[in-house]
């Protein structure tokens, strides 16, 4: 079979057409889990150019590529963002282009983004309460986001979600309002276990609950977990009859989480990451100079996935060197 044509698959039969692609690991946002302080510059921020990604994505679209998430940091900050769009969403085979935002520039820009081929957007809003948004990012902007992520559901992307980190503070707040949220809007609202990296250790001790609460309050108010497709990712989305929206959940630390992981990550600066949660990386970006390297970045693409583990070592207190989710893309 020529190279061309090999599916990427691990060693574990897990089949990866799916590619997160951070772009920068600067954050204008200072969310408490993540980056408490701020972002802050410690080195030359020589992200990828849009000539790199190209290389990159049409490298991994002849692997069978057919979905890639830009993610950062926050990806919007890059002024060449529009760019970046639709260098990805003109890779063969790609037919999915989304990205991971905080949505603080959403309503400038959506109309533009979805006309340069960005077709799924995921919107992070820990809370729908005004104070509570503000404390956890800093920024006192959720009726900025909420107008951006309405504008963005009337644009006819394939798919607006919202992603909210479950904190014990709002998970004690209670899910009504969310239910409330969800009643008329189109939306699915997931929430996402927080996850421990090296620099929120001690946060995580304060403030992470388990998804088990928001279980058995879905159980109790009459969601049912909806049927989930073949090629799902790890969340797990519930619906109700009176709601339009969705309540999903996404729990890294449950047993099996790994098991349905169809993704690859690329960082800002170009090393092909197999987990979220390993160590270091293989380097791609020696590879991205030259059109002409394109077999080379296809063969060592090929051989890294042979190295892609069964699964995280959350559970033993093992979570890689993954400083906070800026620096990689979540
Ligand atoms: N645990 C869980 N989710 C996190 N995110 C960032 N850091 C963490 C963490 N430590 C979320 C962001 C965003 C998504 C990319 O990941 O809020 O929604
Ligand atoms: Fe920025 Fe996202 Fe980290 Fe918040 S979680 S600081 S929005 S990168």
């Amino acid at each position: 079979m020529a190279l061309d044509a090999a599916p990427m698959a691990d060693g574990f039969g897990r089949r990866f057409h799916y590619l997160r692609l951070s772009v920068t690991e600067v954050c204008n946002f200072s969310c408490t889990y993540c980056l408490p302080n701020g972002w802050k510059k410690t080195g030359p921020l020589s992200f990828l150019t849009v000539e790199e990604i190209g290389r990159l994505v049409a490298g991994f679209s002849g692997l069978g590529l057919s979905k890639v998430r830009l993610t950062g940091g926050e990806p919007t900050v890059r002024k060449d963002f529009n760019a970046i769009i639709q260098t990805v969403a003109a890779a063969p085979g790609v037919a999915k282009v989304a990205m991971t935002t905080n949505g603080w520039n959403l309503a400038r820009h959506a109309v533009d983004w979805r006309a340069s081929g960005l077709s799924h957007i995921n919107v992070s809003i820990d809370s729908i309460d005004p104070e509570t948004f503000h404390r956890i990012t800093g920024h006192d902007k959720l009726n900025q986001v909420l107008t951006g992520l309405d504008l963005a559901l009337a644009e006819g992307f394939s798919a607006v979600k919202v992603n909210a980190v479950l904190l014990r503070e709002t998970a004690e707040a209670g899910f009504d309002g969310w239910a409330r949220f969800v009643r008329d809007r189109p939306v699915a609202v997931r929430f996402i276990e927080l996850m421990k990296t090296t620099d929120n250790d001690e946060y995580f001790a304060r403030h992470h609950v388990k998804a088990q609460g928001l279980r058995d309050w879905l159980d109790q108010n009459g969601w049912t977990p909806a049927p989930r497709a073949f090629d799902a990712g790890p969340a797990l989305e519930y619906r109700h009859p009176d709601h339009a929206g969705a309540i999903g959940l996404i729990a890294p630390y449950s047993p099996g989480f790994c098991d349905s992981c169809n993704r690859l990550r690329v960082t800002a600066r170009g090393k092909l990451r197999l987990c979220l949660f390993g160590d270091g990386g293989v380097d791609l970006r020696d590879l991205l100079q030259d059109d002409d390297d394109r077999d080379l970045l296809v063969q060592r693409i090929v051989s890294s996935l042979g190295g892609k583990s069964a699964g995280h070592a959350l559970a033993l207190g093992r979570s890689g060197d993954l400083r906070n989710l800026a620096q990689l893309g979540g």
